[in-house]
């Protein structure tokens, strides 16, 4: 016998029940964003590397540890499996000359690869949803972003389990200071550097702040503070930010740690954070991005974008047994098909009482057998309804009746004239066709 196979670590299948919860999330989340006005945008999952590497930035944990990265076979050229999709949807919309008539308000969904250690609520292959808007100064933008997620979660039932945290990290000169002070006090402490901090203390000592080693977060707690630096009109449009939370109700946590893994970010930062799933809590992250455009090559152009990970808002839902009723689909009406004479015949009631019901699940019976054989997979399915189209055993002839049979403890049946189906099913089903 050959040996089994399995899919690739860290990367999930999505079994009938769980595929189905997820088309639910999907459904609400893709609404929000409609209502907000935000239209869908889809990159391909693979770009030439550098899109990554300069907007996420060269010292990350992302791109120097996580990256799917290979060379195409053909030409060689340095291609990645997109580990997130800002990069990714800032190149698009360059090269589609998207920003140029004012204000953008974009969103996605999909897949994204990280070569991270697989544990729950971390994966290799994960996916996100994400907004991304451009042009727009905020804050009334950082706002609006943020309010899309605070309604998410009310949409969800998940808003007494998720916090806000924010933080500003003040402009890119801002942070040019910082990362002196800092460098600095790494430098008082380089006995206790592990290798990461040694390699990025003079190179991106941010960085060193993403560190997920303990001793090294202990360390930390002593070093200088980004909020410090950050400049006077910086501070006003966080100042801004905040009323504006305030006025829409939305509860917030400073955290002056907060500085997000990737490079781009500038002013505003922020996450939603839960402790319902252990360290991997932050179900969203995101801020504005201002200098990014122009990095990747276009014109100057103001952004603020978040992304998060459904598998984490499933995990979640599932862990506080809130998933809805409604996730799962139901079969309805399940049509027996007994006698090869009657396949045909079979097949096209069942596609008419789809047409008649477009609101309900219809089996139509395939793989022929006997009556008995058919019902019980008619149980089985979960309908609530057997419509029953069987061949005259004697005659062979294509019978003018069907047989409905209510799939309950009453066993309730009727035969009716099979031009009068739809309505004695909606009879049965107290509904109209
Ligand atoms: P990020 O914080 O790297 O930001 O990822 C956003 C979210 O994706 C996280 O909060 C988490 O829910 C989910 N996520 C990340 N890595 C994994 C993983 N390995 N397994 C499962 N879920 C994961 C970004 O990606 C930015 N592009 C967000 C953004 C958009 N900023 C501005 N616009």
């Amino acid at each position: 016998m050959s040996s089994k196979l399995s899919a690739v670590k860290g990367m999930n299948d999505l079994l009938p029940e769980q595929a189905e919860l997820w088309e639910l999330v999907e459904a609400k989340v893709s609404e929000v964003f409609r209502q907000y006005g935000y239209r869908p945008i889809r990159t391909p999952i693979v770009e030439t590397t550098p899109v990554f590497v300069r907007a996420i930035g060269e010292v990350t944990d992302i791109v120097e540890k996580e990256m799917y990265s290979f060379n195409d076979a053909l030409n060689g050229e340095a291609l990645t499996l997109r580990p997130e999709n800002t990069a990714a949807v800032v190149r698009a919309a360059i090269e589609h000359n998207l920003l140029y008539d004012g204000p953008r308000r974009l969103w996605y969904f999909g897949p994204m690869f990280r070569h991270e250690r697989p544990q729950k609520g971390r994966y290799r292959q994960f996916h996100q949803f994400g907004v991304e808007a451009f042009g727009m100064a905020g804050p009334d933008i950082d706002a609006e972003v943020i309010q899309i997620g605070a309604l998410l979660w009310q949409e969800l039932g998940l808003t007494p389990f998720i916090t806000l945290q924010i933080n500003n990290i003040g402009s890119a000169a801002d942070r040019q200071g910082y990362a002196k002070a800092l460098t600095a006090f790494l430098e008082q402490h380089v006995d206790q550097l592990d290798t990461d901090a040694r390699n990025r203390m003079h190179s991106n000592p941010m960085r060193v702040l993403d560190s997920k080693n303990p001793e090294m977060q202990a360390l930390l707690a002593s070093a200088p503070l980004l909020t410090d630096f950050v400049s006077d009109e910086s501070k006003a449009h966080y100042a801004a930010l905040q009323a504006l939370l305030a006025a829409a109700g939305i509860a917030f946590e400073e955290n002056p740690r907060l500085v997000r893994g990737l490079d781009y970010y500038n002013n505003c930062v922020f996450e939603w954070v839960t402790q319902e799933l252990g360290a991997q809590g932050t179900v969203c992250g995101g801020g504005r991005y201002d200098g990014l455009v122009e990095q990747l090559g276009g014109k100057p152009t103001l952004a603020a974008g978040f992304a998060m990970g459904i598998e984490r808002l499933v995990l979640m839902l599932e862990s506080l047994s809130l998933i809805p009723a409604s996730a799962l689909q139901v079969v309805d009406i399940y049509v027996l098909v007994v006698g090869e004479g009657v396949v045909a015949e079979g097949l096209a009631l069942a596609r008419s009482l789809r047409t008649a019901f477009p609101d309900l699940g219809i089996i139509g019976h395939c793989g022929g057998g006997k009556y008995n054989s058919q019902l019980k997979r008619a149980y089985a399915s979960g309908a609530r309804l057997a419509v029953i189209l069987e061949q005259d055993a004697d005659t062979s002839a294509t019978p003018n009746t069907v047989k409905l049979r209510r799939l309950d403890d009453s066993g309730q049946s009727e035969t009716t004239d099979i031009d009068s189906v739809v309505a004695k099913v909606g009879e049965f089903l107290s509904i109209s066709a």
